[in-house]
C-alpha cells in the first residue's frame, strides 16, 4: 500500500462533488417503509407521547397521512392496528372486518399505488398482550400458527400487497405461505421478521400499540440479544419456509447481525429501526443535545452501509423531506 507522502487520502475529500462521487452508500425515500398505527373510533389523530411525530389515526382521518406519504415518494406503509376489543385468542387480528383489514381497504382505495404491508401478530389483539395464544403461562406455538395464517389471509383479501409475520412463532412463514397459496395468493410476498430480538427498545411501541405483555416477557419466543449465530439460523429457517424478504430487528444495536446476514444471504434484507431508537433521537434532539437531522441521516446511512436494502423507520417522512432539501 502506498504511504504518505505518495498517498493522500484527503484528495478525495477536498471538494464536495468528489466526495459525492465516491460515496459508497446512499439513501433515498425508495428504501423506506413507514409504520402507521391505525386505531378504532372516529376523528382520531393523536400524537403518541413517547414517539413525537407519530400518531394514532382513525380510519376516517387516514387520508391526511396517506396523502403525505404518497406525495413524499415513500413506496410503502406497514400497518399496526388498535382494535376496539381484545380477547384471549386475538380475534381482532383475523376478523375480515378488523381494524387492519378495513384500514387496508381504505388505503388501497385512496392510493392504489401505495404498497400496504400488514404486520401479522396477535399481541395488539390479545388481552394478555402476548404474540400467540396462551395455554397456562405457555405460548402455544402450533395453535397460534393457524390464527396467524388467517390474519394474513384476511389482510391479503382486504388488499394488502405483502404480509410481515412478527410473532416469532416457529413455522409462521410456512403456515402463511401455505394458506395464501391455497387461496390463490401465490404471488403475494412475505417479509419475515426473521431475526427479531427480545429488545427493550420496543418500549415506546408497546405504549403505542397497547401491547405490553400482562405477565412475563417475550423471551420464550423472541431472540436473546446476545446471540448472533442463532440469528443466522432464524434467517435460514425463514428462507426455507418461503420468506421473500428477511429482516433483522432492531437495527442500530444489531448492525453486526445485519452485516453478517448481508454477507451470507442473497435475499433482500430489511432492518427495523424500532421505536426506542427513534424516541432516543427525538428526546435528545428536543433537549438540544444532538442535531436531529444529521444524527438521523448518519444512523440510517449506517444501517444501509451495514447491508440493509430496506429500512422500516418512523423517521421515513422526515428523511424524505430532508432529502428534498426541506427543513
Ligand atoms: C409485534 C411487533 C412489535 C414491534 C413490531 N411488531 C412489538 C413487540 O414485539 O413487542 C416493535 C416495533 C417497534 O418497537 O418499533 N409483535
Amino acid at each position: 500500500m502506498l504511504k504518505h507522502p505518495d498517498l493522500r487520502m484527503r484528495r478525495l475529500r477536498e471538494k464536495a462533488p468528489v466526495r459525492d462521487m465516491v460515496r459508497e452508500t446512499r439513501i433515498s425515500a425508495a428504501n423506506f417503509i413507514y409504520p402507521m398505527f391505525v386505531t378504532c373510533g372516529e376523528n382520531i389523530r393523536e400524537e403518541i407521547e413517547p414517539m413525537p411525530g407519530c400518531f394514532h389515526t382513525s380510519i376516517d382521518r387516514l387520508s391526511e397521512e396517506i396523502d403525505e406519504v404518497v406525495e413524499l415518494g415513500i413506496p410503502s406503509v406497514l400497518l399496526f392496528g388498535l382494535p376496539p376489543e381484545k380477547d384471549a385468542v386475538g380475534s381482532g387480528a383475523y376478523d375480515p372486518e378488523g381494524i387492519i383489514q378495513e384500514a387496508t381497504r381504505t388505503i388501497k382505495e385512496m392510493a392504489p399505488g401505495l404498497m400496504v404491508i400488514g404486520d401479522v401478530c396477535l399481541c395488539e389483539y390479545t388481552d394478555h398482550g402476548h404474540c400467540g395464544v396462551i395455554n397456562g403461562e405457555k405460548i402455544d406455538n402450533d395453535v397460534t400458527l393457524e390464527l396467524l395464517a388467517r390474519s394474513a389471509l384476511t389482510q391479503v383479501q382486504a388488499g394488502a400487497d405483502m404480509v410481515a409475520p412478527s410473532s416469532m412463532m416457529d413455522g409462521q412463514v410456512r403456515a402463511i405461505r401455505e394458506t395464501l397459496d391455497a387461496h390463490g395468493y401465490e404471488d403475494t410476498p412475505i417479509m419475515g421478521y426473521a431475526a427479531k430480538y427480545a429488545s427493550s427498545f420496543y418500549g415506546p411501541f408497546r405504549v403505542a400499540a397497547d401491547s405490553t405483555p400482562q405477565f412475563g416477557d417475550r423471551r420464550s419466543y423472541q431472540m436473546d440479544p446476545a446471540n448472533r449465530r442463532m440469528a443466522m439460523r432464524e434467517i435460514e429457517s425463514d428462507i426455507a419456509e418461503g420468506a421473500d424478504i428477511v429482516m433483522v430487528k432492531p437495527a442500530m444495536a444489531y448492525m453486526d447481525v445485519i452485516k453478517e446476514a448481508r454477507d451470507r444471504y442473497d435475499y433482500p434484507l430489511a432492518a427495523y429501526n424500532v421505536s426506542g431508537e427513534y424516541s432516543m433521537v427525538k428526546a435528545a434532539s428536543r433537549a438540544g443535545w444532538i442535531d436531529e437531522q444529521p444524527v438521523t441521516m448518519e444512523l440510517l446511512t449506517a444501517i444501509r452501509r451495514s447491508g440493509a436494502d430496506i429500512i422500516i423507520s418512523y423517521h421515513a417522512k422526515e428523511v424524505a423531506r430532508w432529502l428534498r432539501g426541506e427543513a
